[in-house]
């Protein structure tokens, strides 16, 4: 397998829901073991909905729900764990204590992806992850912007 970086700013469009699916499933499929996504954009932007792609891409059969309220949601029925934060309730101050570190640091969780819905409120950001940008277009589709950063990598050669 070629592993190589993303392009810097890879612009996609997401024309309608499927699209966003099929771009999830393609990150599932291929998403390297310890892989933190944080995941931009606005309410409705369709975070969770490129989540319950990558879930489908990693083989998870359960359906992927929102963890608004439940804050992590996780699943280790897919050829990797995953993950599934939402921070969007929560205060920074909150989000410090309660160790996120662990998902991405070698240690006490068993690696896996870890996708997390409102970055912002991270008090300290991982080293290497890949940041995913969602955002209303014109009409009623999204695009989307990956950005590595850090030394993420990933197989592209499945996504453009
Ligand atoms: N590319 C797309 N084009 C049009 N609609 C989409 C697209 N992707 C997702 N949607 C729709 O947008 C709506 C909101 O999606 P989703 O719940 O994934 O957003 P979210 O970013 O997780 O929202 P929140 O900030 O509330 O967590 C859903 O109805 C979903 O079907
Ligand atoms: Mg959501």
């Amino acid at each position: 397998m070629v592993i190589k970086m993303i392009k810097p700013n890879n612009l996609i469009p997401l024309p309608n829901f499927e699209a966003t699916k099929t771009l999830g499933q393609k990150l599932g499929q291929n998403l390297l073991e310890g892989s933190v996504l944080l995941l931009k954009g606005d309410l409705g932007a369709g975070k969770t909905t490129l989540v319950q792609g990558i879930g489908e891409g990693l083989g998870i059969t359960e359906p992927i729900v929102s963890p608004t309220f439940t804050l992590i949601n996780e699943y280790h029925e897919g050829r990797l764990p995953l993950y599934h934060l939402d921070l969007y309730r929560l205060e920074p101050e909150a989000v410090a204590g309660l160790y996120l570190e662990q998902y991405w640091e070698e240690g006490e969780v068993l690696p896996g992806i870890t996708a997390i819905e409102w970055p912002e409120k991270l008090p300290y950001l991982p080293l290497n992850y890949l940041e995913i940008q969602l955002s209303y277009s014109e009409g009623t589709g999204r695009l989307v912007i990956l950005q590595p950063v850090g030394d993420f990598c990933f197989n592209l050669s499945h996504i453009d």
